[in-house]
């Protein structure tokens, strides 16, 4: 049996939490591997929209596992209030949520130090979603960082306080002074250890080794896109997790052959929210239409996200870095009404042009080209089936195909589960 990857493409907010909502049902366990509460993974069915930070995506489902790898960073606080909101909905988690004890912990510190230090970097701040992510995969790699299992131990007050003293030093040294009320902060903080205390901590790693040898079927869900990644995104602009597909051996304990499919998804056109480079960006009314008909709005923090024209130069990186074998479209509806759509197809840099992604994608390194396909007025959030959609839309899915080398297996034409077309 082997694990299937569900990756976004482009820089997050590709619609994964509704993909693997929607796939869970031929899974046994979905597990998230990386990332932390700067996720925001978005799932409509019933007529309600559910957003989930940290859990995963299979959470509504009767049967499925969900697991959270050892990869993933959590903030307890924002974990508890997630898991609030489950309960309305009759979502017993008690025996289908399992936390692996190796993730670590992200303390009010985390957070506090991710507000200096996006402050100190002024322009030149990445724009991030300020959940202390960074802090924490940086206590983590320097040796530092508390884990859930650490909760555990007698001394686990002291390995907190050690660190927390730790940060408090280094937020002294910040110029500009964040205000903040550490008691209270701590207060919710250890409120909501003790809850997370009480749920199923396991060695999750054990637990998917296990799975495997029973033949279950696994789905591991990856968080933000690759574009993203600490090492292959547009860094320094990325978050501090590797969201692609190595990601999933390292932040849950599998090995490279056991990974079976990797499902990639992609949104018809690009966004990008928080700061950085984005070739294809558009700064005009269509722009602006995309944004307004795509309800493009982060999940986590509401910020309005940036939106520009397809960029099959990335995509087709991306593709590579993952080895995608198949390929999810998204959100083909809000481009219904474009005269005209444009695809970048290269890059125009001092070299030539290139089809490439290189070092650098700022604008003074590279120019977008592209290749401009009809577009289509027809609307297609109710169409249920390929054979019904207006054949300008078919050409664009074929184009993107053969451009991508890759198959297109799903087409998304709307928020609900029930608007998913399979190929
Ligand atoms: P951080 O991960 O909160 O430190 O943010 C780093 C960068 O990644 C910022 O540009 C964020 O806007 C972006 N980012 C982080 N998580 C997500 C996500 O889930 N979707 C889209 N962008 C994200």
């Amino acid at each position: 049996m082997s694990v299937d990857l569900l990756l976004g493409l482009q820089w997050g907010d590709e619609g994964k939490g509704k993909i693997v909502d929607v796939l869970t049902q031929d899974y046994d366990i979905i597990a998230r591997f990386q990332g932390g509460p700067n996720a925001g993974h978005t799932l409509q069915f019933d007529g309600v929209s559910h957003v989930l930070h940290t859990i995963p995506s299979g959470i509504f489902h009767p049967k499925a596992v969900n697991i959270i790898g050892n990869g993933v960073v959590i903030d307890p606080v924002i974990f508890q209030k997630e898991l609030e909101k489950l309960t309305p909905f009759g979502v017993d988690f008690s025996n289908k949520l399992f936390i692996s004890k190796k993730a670590h912990l992200i303390l009010p510190t985390h957070r506090l130090l991710d507000a200096a230090s996006e402050a100190a970097k002024g322009k030149a701040k990445i724009g991030s979603t300020l959940k202390g992510i960074g802090p924490t995969y940086m206590d983590k790699t320097g040796r530092n960082g508390i884990r859930v299992g650490d909760i555990l131990l007698e001394d686990w007050k002291d390995r907190y306080q050690q660190l927390r003293d730790k940060h408090l030093n280094m937020l002294s040294h910040y110029k500009n002074i964040i205000d903040f009320d550490l008691d209270e902060l701590e207060s919710a903080f250890f409120e909501s250890i003790e809850q997370l205390r009480g749920l199923k901590l396991i060695d999750s790693e054990n637990y998917l080794h296990q799975a495997l040898k029973d033949k279950k079927k696994i789905l591991a869900e990856g968080a933000q896109g690759s574009l993203l990644d600490i090492d292959f995104g547009t860094y320094p602009f990325v978050t501090s997790s590797t969201t692609t597909a190595a990601g999933a051996c390292t932040g849950l304990g599998i090995a490279p052959n056991v990974v079976g499919e990797v499902y990639g998804i992609f949104k018809a056109y690009a966004t990008r929210v928080g700061s950085g480079p984005f070739p294809t960006e558009l700064f005009d009314e269509i722009g602006e239409t995309m944004g307004r008909v795509g309800h493009e709005f982060g999940a986590t923090t509401g910020r309005a996200r940036r939106c520009g024209w397809i960029d099959l130069v990335a995509l087709r990186y991306a593709i590579r870095v993952n080895g995608v074998t198949q390929l999810m479209m998204m959100k083909g509806d809000v481009l219904s009404g474009f005269p005209t759509i444009n695809v970048c197809t290269h890059y125009q840099t001092a070299d030539g042009k290139i089809d490439h992604l290189p070092f650098s994608i700022a604008p003074k390194d590279v120019t977008p080209v592209y290749e401009t396909l009809p577009g289509w007025e027809e609307d297609l959030t109710k169409m249920t089936d390929e054979a019904a959609f207006p054949k300008n839309f078919k050409d664009y899915i074929n184009y993107l195909e053969n451009a991508l080398e890759t198959p297109i297996k799903i087409v998304s034409v709307g928020p609900d589960r029930k608007q998913t077309i399979f190929r």
